[in-house]
């Protein structure tokens, strides 16, 4: 059996002999009789002290034991005079696994979220990081606990595909064609144009029309050159995608969903959340607790234009009805106006792609956004067209080939369903719940236009 990690010895109730423990120095300091680590193996946030005295026989070792060295100790794990710690382990040999010299960059306390980003290999041993990433993990495993536990089943649409869901031409091409080559697409390797998916939810449609409730999780790219703190080129999608669901039952399942990982949030990540409130947001925890308990509100898009227009406020791109909210009209209405997360529903047909469901205005169509406070759209879904005749004048008027969507339309020539669905970016969500503002610090290895370094 594997040795126990820190948070499991943290968590103890009664002292243990003859256990080891490994990881890496956080710090060390010498006392007359003994030297101090500060031991930490990202299992949790804090780490443990590891007190190992100067007559030991690996005592020589402790001058090579500096900040970032990795280590594994054997002792007993005694009750701690300190009142920093309940336990603390008292070594009888200490192993210095790997050295660490004073060039290692993570020297000091207080590093800035840009410098870390310049060493993203070494950034997941610092407090901040590895508390980001802890969350995300549980984060990931609540998402499917939520779906599993509503029946949904769990789709992997491909990475790969030749349909432009979203419409807004922002695709990486793959290619085996050689560089500059202008080779014609029917000689390339799928005998057509492929591209990144921006989206699984096209597939995803094709499953929810067999299996009624399913969802997708995985990673979705994007080629828009928007250099903000809330894009990147790649980054982790939820899609679930129901039948039988109209529009409200989309909007009130993005709800629970929201509210649903943050419950699983305040129970498994409790001490993370602390942090966070203390180090980066001082209201973080407060807003998430008030998004928990209170409703979320819902708005007409053309009402959300009336708020804004009303609002006597400047912005930066003056709004009027058919044009796209910006990020500053989303924050206002989040942040401001409603002080909540809101749901904006009935966008203008124009503003969206093709597959959403007409209304019977014939100008806006069943779309929904989620918003929050500090980000803005976290989500964004709609029900989707289920009527064979309007999906293929909508296709027409966004310029799409019909036959090449053969297969999705097929969902509505054969049996269709009124269905729906939403998108939840998943790295905005982990901004929402930790405070983060930059979606590069919420990510492993951020793609961004200019980097995809490591
Ligand atoms: O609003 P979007 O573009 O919707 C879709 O892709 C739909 N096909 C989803 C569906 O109905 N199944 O993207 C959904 C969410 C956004 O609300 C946002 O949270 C996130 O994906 N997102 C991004 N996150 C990070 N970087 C980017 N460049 C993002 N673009 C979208
Ligand atoms: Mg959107």
């Amino acid at each position: 059996m594997s040795p126990p990690n820190i948070r499991a010895l943290l968590a103890s109730t009664a002292a243990q002999s003859d256990i080891t423990v490994q990881g890496w120095v956080r710090t060390r300091r010498d006392s007359k009789a003994c030297t101090f680590i500060e031991l930490n193996d990202g299992s949790c946030l804090r780490g443990i002290q590891v007190v190992a005295d100067l007559s030991l026989p690996c005592a020589s070792l402790y001058p090579h034991i500096l900040t970032g060295a990795s280590v594994r100790v054997k002792g007993d794990l005694v009750q701690s005079p300190g009142a920093k710690q309940a336990f603390e382990v008292l070594a009888k040999d200490v192993e210095l696994l790997g050295e660490a010299d004073g060039t290692y960059p993570l020297q000091k306390k207080g590093h800035t979220p840009e410098f870390l980003r310049t060493i993203a290999h070494l950034r997941p041993r610092t407090n901040l990081l590895s508390s980001v990433f802890r969350v995300r993990s549980r984060m990931a495993f609540a998402i499917h606990r939520f779906f599993q536990e509503r029946d949904f089943f769990y789709i992997h649409t491909p990475i790969i595909t030749s349909s432009d869901c979203e419409g807004a031409g922002e695709m990486f091409r793959v290619t085996t064609l050689p560089q500059g080559s202008s080779a014609k697409p029917e000689t390339d390797f799928f005998g057509k144009p492929a591209f990144l998916t921006v989206s699984g939810q096209l597939q995803g449609e094709t499953f929810a029309c067999a299996l009624s409730r399913i969802y997708t999780f995985g990673p979705t790219f994007r080629a828009e050159n928007s250099n903000t703190a809330r894009h990147a080129a790649e980054f982790w999608m939820i899609e679930p995608e129901m039948a039988f669901f109209d529009l409200e039952a989309d909007m009130s399942l993005a709800e629970e969903n929201v509210k649903y990982l943050l419950r699983a949030l305040f129970e498994t990540c409790s001490e993370e959340l602390e942090f966070f409130n203390k180090f980066i947001d001082k209201d973080l925890i407060s807003r998430l607790q008030h998004t928990l308990d209170e409703p979320f509100q819902r708005v007409s898009y053309t009402d959300a234009v009336e708020i804004l227009l009303k609002s006597g406020r400047a912005f930066e791109y003056p709004i009027e009805w058919g044009h796209n909210l910006q990020s500053e009209h989303e924050r206002f209405l989040a942040e401001e106006h409603f002080k909540s997360p809101v749901t904006v529903f009935s966008y203008p047909k124009s503003l969206k792609p093709f597959y959403m469901r007409q209304n019977d205005d014939g100008k806006t169509v069943a779309a929904m956004d989620v918003l929050v406070p500090g980000i803005g759209e976290i989500i964004g879904g709609s029900q989707r067209e289920e009527r064979l005749g309007l999906l293929e004048a909508a296709m027409q008027s966004h310029g799409l080939d019909v036959e090449s969507y053969r297969w999705y339309s097929d969902l509505r020539r054969f049996g269709t369903v009124p269905h729906a669905g939403y998108g939840m970016g998943f790295e905005r969500f982990l901004m929402f719940a930790t405070g983060v503002s930059n979606i590069r610090d919420v990510i492993p290895f951020a793609r961004t236009p200019g980097h995809a370094d490591f």
